[in-house]
């Protein structure tokens, strides 16, 4: 479907969803469908749930912010559990101001809008549809219109409870349009919108001494008051704040704290009463979710002084930390990359990993708790098998530190310094040590990182290099075999056999002349010597092999090459070795010889077919660990 089509098909979607009626059809239709009389709250929890829940061990994921929001599942889960769902139910949480609380380049401004670009599509849903009184500025619920001494008698029928005072304006338009009569009221479907403020707004603070409470709450046409005669004439008003326009959906509140008080009592007041003030006007009824942010410097001092305690009272603050997954990291630059004018540049595989290592580790706080060290904190909450530690050892730790992630090195730092230095070096292609190095060198001009902490963060640049070598060696090693998997299986198929044989005292039988052999020590140890089995180990080591295979053969599962993590390792280790001459001399002459030379492009070859490079990075590679091997 081409551009204009879907343009074409949008719009016809949307004209066939509108609807105006009376007051008394829309009656009708909440009668059929109670929850069109939902309140915000209701509306933004209903909106997540409508993307799915899904329950894994007790915990949940809320399907609403998947492929957006990347490794702060928990907060996610608290956020909702914690705000949205009670306060959907109008508990007493939704009188207080949401205030995510988190620090700098963490997620929440990308939260906030998520939720309000979800809110918009959500309005275009059978189960997200809101209706207002037609031709008012804030959309006004249309229940307002029914009077105060029939709303219990609405109640009964109904069963819903109507919150809110008819607006000055709707009070005056009722009279002089509609003569009184409330069921010919016009109502009609409004669909949610930033851009055209409808039910979404946003407030930024601004210079204090100017900033005008009036982008708050609207504020006196003196344009019009000649005709209407008196400044408290609310036709002579323009109910065009960011609060009124919010009305029925979200505002959101940005950096908070930095804002002059006057503006939060009126935010209190609107979370506490459901209710502002503007003009000269009776209490204006207004119905919306206020999500405010602010960092956590700025929160402490907010705390610190005693002036502010009734309003901190008022507020529930949510954490949003950084995310200390590597994983989850990846997929956060990969997004940000893919939203950016670098993205057709070519990303060596593993840079972004190696990015994430070094910034996940500037957000971890040490443990006392014995032999884990933060490399080893950093896979864990990786969800790495690392040996001998369990999902229990993981909550152990996370409970550790209540402030985790609220420090260190934020996303986008490390997004600019990759772009800058693509752009400044007009680079095709990048990898590990391009971006470590330029990591390395941002630290020095970085304004908020301390002495102490850029000792730190220099040691977690050579740690992630360390890690990177590693990686690139075994790369390139496993591009050297012909082909990995199957020597890596056949190899163990043949040092269990042998193993058994071992064990059992039994003879093997030569596959090929049928003759009768012992089981090759020779084999066995160099395998073993690997991992560092010695001589006296190496009766222990075979029979818990043993011990394990018949334990899987019990529950019928099979043991494999991956199914022993030290075995593994040692498997891996020998066929390096065994191949490590030959990686070696290839990839350090600088004058190879005709089969050297096609072993390279062979190598090459796979690196980019099989395993992302392009022929730029994969002769990097190449060139880099030769230098390795031959240090
Ligand atoms: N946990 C996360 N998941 C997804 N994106 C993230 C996450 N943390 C940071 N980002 C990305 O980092 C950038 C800065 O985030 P932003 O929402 O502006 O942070 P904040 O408002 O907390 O300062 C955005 O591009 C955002 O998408
Ligand atoms: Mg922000």
């Amino acid at each position: 479907m081409d551009i204009l089509k879907k343009i074409q098909s949008y719009r016809e979607e949307e004209e066939s969803l509108k609807w105006e009626g009376t007051f008394a059809e829309y009656l009708e239709m909440v009668k059929e469908r109670p929850y069109l009389a939902q309140s915000a709250h209701s509306r933004v929890y209903n909106m997540i749930k409508h993307s799915g829940i899904e329950e894994e061990n007790g915990k949940f994921n809320y399907k609403f912010f998947d492929n957006e929001i990347f490794g702060l599942e928990e907060s996610m889960e608290r956020l909702v559990e914690e705000y949205f769902h009670p306060a959907a139910k109008r508990l007493d949480v939704r009188k207080r101001i949401l205030l995510l609380m988190g620090p700098v380049s963490g997620g929440k401004s990308t939260l906030v809008t998520l939720l309000k670009r979800g809110l918009e599509r959500f309005s275009h849903t059978d189960e997200g549809a809101v209706y207002a009184i037609k031709g008012c500025p804030m959309h006004e619920e249309p229940l307002h219109l029914i009077p105060h001494h029939l709303r219990e008698d609405f109640h009964d029928e109904y069963g819903i409870r109507v919150e809110g005072n008819l607006s000055p304006l709707n009070m005056m338009r009722l009279e002089k349009e509609y003569g009184s009569r409330i069921e010919d009221v016009i109502i009609e479907r409004i669909f949610f919108s930033e851009d055209k403020r409808v039910g979404i707004g946003t407030f930024s603070p601004s210079d204090p001494k100017s900033q005008d409470i009036a982008d708050l709450t609207g504020s006196i046409d003196f344009s019009t008051i000649a005709e209407f005669g008196s400044e408290s004439d609310p036709r002579a008003y323009r109910f065009d704040g960011e609060l009124n326009k919010a009305n029925r959906g979200i505002m959101e509140f940005q950096e908070m704290l930095k804002c002059d008080e006057k503006f939060l009592w009126h935010l209190l007041s609107l979370t506490q009463e459901g209710n502002f003030k503007a003009g000269r006007f009776a209490l204006i009824s207004a119905d919306e979710m206020i999500i405010a942010h602010t960092n956590e410097s700025e929160y402490r001092s907010f705390i610190a002084n005693k002036k502010n305690e009734a309003l901190h009272s008022r507020m529930i603050v949510m954490p949003v930390p950084y995310n200390l997954r590597v994983a989850e990291e990846e997929r956060i630059y990969e997004k940000m990359i893919n939203q950016s004018d670098i993205k057709d540049v070519h990303i060596a595989p593993h840079t972004l990993k190696v990015a994430a290592m070094f910034t996940i580790l500037t957000r971890l706080k040490e443990t006392t708790k014995n032999n884990i060290d933060l490399l080893k904190k950093m896979r864990l909450y990786d969800g790495q098998t690392v040996e001998g530690f369990s999902d229990v050892d993981i909550e152990e730790l996370k409970n550790e530190h209540h402030d985790e992630g609220m420090s260190g090195i934020d996303p986008r730092y490390v997004i600019n310094r990759i772009s800058s230095t693509i752009i400044k070096k007009e680079m095709t292609s990048i990898n590990a040590l391009d971006v470590l190095r330029s990591l390395k060198d941002g630290l020095s001009s970085h304004a908020s990182i301390s002495k102490e902490d850029r000792e730190r963060y220099l040691n977690f640049i050579s740690t992630a290099r360390k890690e990177y070598d590693e990686i690139a060696k075994k790369e390139v090693q496993k591009a050297f075999v012909y082909s990995y998997e199957e020597s890596a299986k056949t190899l163990m198929d043949n040092y269990l056999d042998n193993v058994e044989a071992y064990c059992n005292k039994a003879k093997l039988r030569d596959p090929l002349t049928g003759e009768e052999l012992n089981p090759d020590e020779k084999l066995m140890r160099s395998i073993e010597e690997q991992i560092g089995i010695s001589e006296n180990a190496k009766k222990a080591f075979r029979e818990e092999i043993l011990i394990r295979i018949s334990a899987y053969a019990r529950k019928g599962k099979k043991f494999d090459y991956s199914s022993h993590e030290r075995l593994r390792e040692a498997i891996q280790k020998k066929l390096f070795a065994d191949l490590k001459d030959v990686v070696k001399i290839t990839t350090s002459t600088k004058t190879p010889d005709e089969q050297q030379l096609k072993k390279v492009n062979e190598v090459v070859a796979t690196l980019i077919d099989e395993y992302g490079y392009n022929s730029t990075s994969a002769n990097e590679l190449l060139r880099y660990v030769g230098s390795l091997l031959n240090r």
